[in-house]
């Protein structure tokens, strides 16, 4: 008799065992479900400039379909090396020190494989953006925590230098910073390089929002600090910039050597980036306003939104930049303040109706500490309704 075989899938053992759903599926689905004003996830509702996508359409049109150079497009490698040479007084060489990726996500990812070695460490300041740990375990590197200062977000030196070893060999920054909105100043940009410069740890600085920075403040970009720009990977995302984040169009800016570790990943990760997008980009950078404008774009959105909160119960961290604002919320006098952050987001969306992020999931341990984060990239529409619902809290 004939046995037959089930067809069977082999089981696996993960790679990311400790990786599950994320807050951000899990409070977007929740919001669809309850009808919930969505300020939740980190993107605009409102579309981008109609120039933009003209461009896409010529680009497309023009037959910039096909792979283009493993590295980028030239022009646009160009108009990034024009740009962060005007705005952060850096020049960058675009053939060697410039590549294209699909967002910052692929940026991340592709420098820790290029850099990390199993067993090396890499320092990561908490709250952080959600990738970083998964990627340097990707890597077989040691994730080494260290947390921003509670309340203020502003890096801890001391912990820091504290966390810095012979095996570290690298650490990650993002400013401004997500979830807090916080902006590392001048002297702590400065403070990181002191720190930095007798050893050989790299440095990945996140910069997504490096156009979103308040009250006339300066991005300080480490493309300005000699001393961490030798010894950086710069990250930007067109996405954030540009109002396009489902692009996934970013570039990394390294010195030439570091570079050439990065390409030899992207070349078998990606290869390259699409085609038309990449042509559209650099001729709408040719404008500069879309970029300076910005900051005034953004703030106005933060001062509408923080001016409705001012009469309720919210207590208001700063929100120096991006378009993130945290709130406090032990103050609110209902009982469930005393929730953990979040179950209050899950009651927020589901009885308030209104989503948001609680920061402990920024944290490798859940810390918890009452703050929740809200996005203000949304129609001014779409943030009336959430402070009117969020007007009875
Ligand atoms: C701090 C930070 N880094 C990186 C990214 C990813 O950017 P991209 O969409 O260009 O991959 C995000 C997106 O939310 C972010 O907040």
């Amino acid at each position: 008799m004939d046995t037959v075989t089930k067809p069977r899938t082999p089981a696996l053992t993960s790679r990311l065992p400790q990786v599950g759903t994320t807050i951000f599926t899990v409070m977007s689905a929740l919001a669809t479900e309850h009808r919930a004003v969505n300020l939740g996830q980190g993107f605009p509702d409102f579309g981008c400039d109609p120039a933009l996508l003209d461009a896409v359409d010529a680009a497309m049109r023009a037959g910039h379909n096909q792979y283009p150079p493993m590295t980028g497009v030239p022009a646009l490698r160009e108009a990034m090396a024009s740009k962060v040479e005007k705005l952060y007084g850096r020049r960058y060489d675009p053939n060697s020190e410039i590549t294209v990726t699909a967002g910052a996500t692929q940026a991340i990812l592709t420098a820790i494989l290029a850099i990390v070695h199993p067993g090396d460490e890499v320092v990561v300041l908490e709250p952080c953006y959600d990738s970083y740990v998964p990627n340097i375990e990707l890597a077989g590197g040691t994730v080494v925590r260290v947390p921003l200062k509670p309340g203020s977000f502003r890096p801890d030196f001391d912990a820091i230098a504290a966390a810095i070893t012979p095996r570290t060999r690298a650490i990650l920054v993002n400013s401004p910073h997500n979830p807090s909105g916080m902006c590392w100043t001048d002297a702590e940009m400065r403070q990181l390089d002191d720190l930095l410069a007798p050893t050989d740890v790299l440095l990945i600085s996140d910069e997504v929002y490096e156009h979103m920075v308040f009250d006339g403040q300066l991005h300080h970009s480490a493309a300005r600090y000699p001393g961490l720009a030798a010894r950086a990977f710069i990250v930007s995302s067109f996405g954030k910039t540009y109002h396009v984040t489902g692009w996934k169009v970013g570039t990394v800016l390294a010195p030439a050597p570091l570079m050439a570790e990065f390409r030899k990943v992207h070349q078998f990760n990606v290869f390259t980036v699409n085609t038309p997008m990449q042509h559209a980009l650099a001729a709408y950078m040719a404008n500069p306003a879309p970029y300076l404008d910005l900051p005034a774009f953004y703030q106005r959105k933060r001062d509408l939104f923080r001016d409705g909160l001012a009469g309720t119960r919210f207590k208001l961290l700063p929100g120096e930049g991006t378009y993130f604002q945290c709130v406090d919320i032990s103050a609110l006098a209902v009982p469930e303040r005393d929730l953990p952050e979040a179950d209050f987001c899950r009651w927020l969306t589901q009885e308030i109706g209104v989503a948001a992020i609680p920061l402990s999931a920024f944290y490798g341990n859940g810390f918890d500490q009452k703050v929740i984060r809200f996005c203000f990239a949304k129609k001014d529409e779409t943030l009336g309704e959430a402070l009117k619902r969020l007007s009875r809290l």
